[in-house]
């Protein structure tokens, strides 16, 4: 067996894009299997900056097959525009990039009560979506009235749905005192994606059954993180799909059983974008130095990202929910020049102190640190473990021993060779 997942151990933007497209280079096949264009996903190869929402990050590699599950929502618009993006750079997707039929589509409508509902939301409930109109997506996909990738085969059946879609969603959005988009218009716009989408149509998950039964190299990549996943995660605060590595089973229709390691990333610190529950942000000077030297900047909605220290805690919750076999650590090189580095071991709540991740109760839960020693040498030329000053080597085997999960790769910089692989993935 040899399928792979891999997820976000914290709160999304861990560098999934660069990891992915490092085992991607010994992968058959990659496989997005939740979430839509809420996703951002750098890949950085010599001068080149490229961000995928939707394609997976194997696209970059010609010899791998991408897979968009049906646990995905998919905008057909920014499908379009991706892959006509990535075209114009020289990467073909032609023929290896296929889209589940069952899929649900992010229609105008979703867009527009995603980013209604967040002006009109207070400080206390606003979510800090990325108004690409998840939520509302995958809502219509659990009240049954969702419209998939397939029906763009069948456009007089679409417009049905399309017209009681509408119906059932007119109220909120006159509630909210927005004007409900036109069906002809939204048909018009349908109409003409759908001979670009429909040669893309696959059974994904007869396919990645296929591939894994081959034994081929098959990699699930993961979209948001652990904890904005929509079970386990800080809810409300959360996205509207399951983030964790069994969101592989379900998105993409592959049995547990067929999964041989689950791969978590974590970032050397911590951040977080959008409103919620941050318990080790920093609000002052240390924060900005991070999201400025980390580039803390969304890929998506180029929202600046809080930072914060590292959560342990949070992060063995994360290893627990996940069935974590390995952790890859990236951006390790931001923490370069600071004296000492702050850890979160454990917290302070009204019943006492604990190491469990408080998860139910974080408004009331408060964070104790601990501190270690930090590095003043640029970590972007190591590619071994020896290159490292040894603070920072001490910090990874801190960080394995602690989350009791081993570190398969620390990560020292955006680019593909920046990079320390301890472990092989698939081995
Ligand atoms: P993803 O959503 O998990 O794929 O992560 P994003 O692409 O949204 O954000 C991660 C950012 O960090 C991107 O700008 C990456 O190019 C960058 N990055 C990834 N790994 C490293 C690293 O080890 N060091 C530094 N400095 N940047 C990194
Ligand atoms: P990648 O895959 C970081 C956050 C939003 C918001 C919450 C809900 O690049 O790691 P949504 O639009 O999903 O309804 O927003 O989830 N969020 C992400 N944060 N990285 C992401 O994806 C995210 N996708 C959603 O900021 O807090
Ligand atoms: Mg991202």
């Amino acid at each position: 067996m040899s399928a792979v997942v891999i997820i976000g151990a914290q709160w999304g933007d861990e560098g999934k894009g660069k990891i992915v497209d490092i085992y991607t280079e010994s992968a058959d096949v990659v496989v997005r299997f939740a979430g839509g264009p809420n996703a951002g996903h750098t890949l950085v190869v010599g001068d080149q900056k490229i961000i995928v929402r939707l394609v997976p990050s194997g696209i970059l590699r010609p010899t791998s097959r991408c897979v968009m599950a049906q646990g995905m929502v998919i905008d057909p618009g920014v499908l379009v525009e991706e892959i006509d993006a990535l075209e114009a750079r020289g990467y073909a997707t032609s023929g290896r990039l296929f889209v589940s039929d069952l899929a649900h589509l992010i229609l105008p409508y979703h867009r527009l009560i995603d980013g209604l509902r967040e002006a009109a939301a207070d400080a206390g409930t606003k979510i800090g979506t990325t108004k690409r109109g998840i939520g509302p997506c995958y809502e219509d996909k659990a009240a049954r009235r969702g419209i998939r990738v397939g029906d763009l085969a069948d456009l007089a059946g679409l417009e049905q749905k399309l017209v009681r879609a509408s119906a059932a969603w007119a109220p909120v959005v006159r509630g909210l005192g927005g004007e409900m988009p036109e069906v002809g218009a939204m048909m018009a716009e349908l109409g003409a994606l759908a001979p670009r989408l429909l040669p893309l149509v696959a059974d994904t998950s007869a396919l990645v059954d296929e591939a894994v039964k081959a034994g081929k190299r098959v990699l699930f990549e993961g979209a948001q993180g652990t904890l904005l996943d929509l079970d386990h995660g800080t809810y409300p605060f959360v996205t509207s799909s399951s983030a964790i590595a069994g969101g592989a089973c379900v998105g993409a229709g592959v049995g547990p059983t067929r999964i041989k390691r689950v791969l978590g990333i974590t970032k050397g610190y911590a951040t977080r974008v959008g409103e919620g529950p941050f318990p080790t942000e920093l609000r002052d000077e240390l924060g900005e130095r991070l999201r400025v030297a980390g580039g803390e900047f969304g890929s998506v909605t180029g929202r600046p990202r809080r930072t914060g220290w590292i959560d342990l805690p949070a992060l063995r919750y994360v290893a627990r929910v996940n069935g974590l076999d390995g952790l890859a650590v990236t951006k390790l090189d931001v923490l370069s020049g600071l004296s000492e580095i702050q850890v979160c071991v454990a917290y302070e709540t009204p019943e006492g102190r604990t190491t469990e991740f408080p998860v139910r109760h974080l408004g009331s839960a408060k964070p104790i640190y601990e501190s270690h020693p930090g590095w003043s040498e640029s970590l972007s030329s190591a590619r071994t473990l020896e290159d490292l000053p040894a603070a920072a080597r001490a910090y990874l085997r801190y960080l394995e021993e602690t989350i009791g999960v081993p570190v398969f790769l620390a990560s020292v910089g955006p680019r593909r060779e920046e990079t320390i692989a301890l472990r092989d993935a698939f081995g």
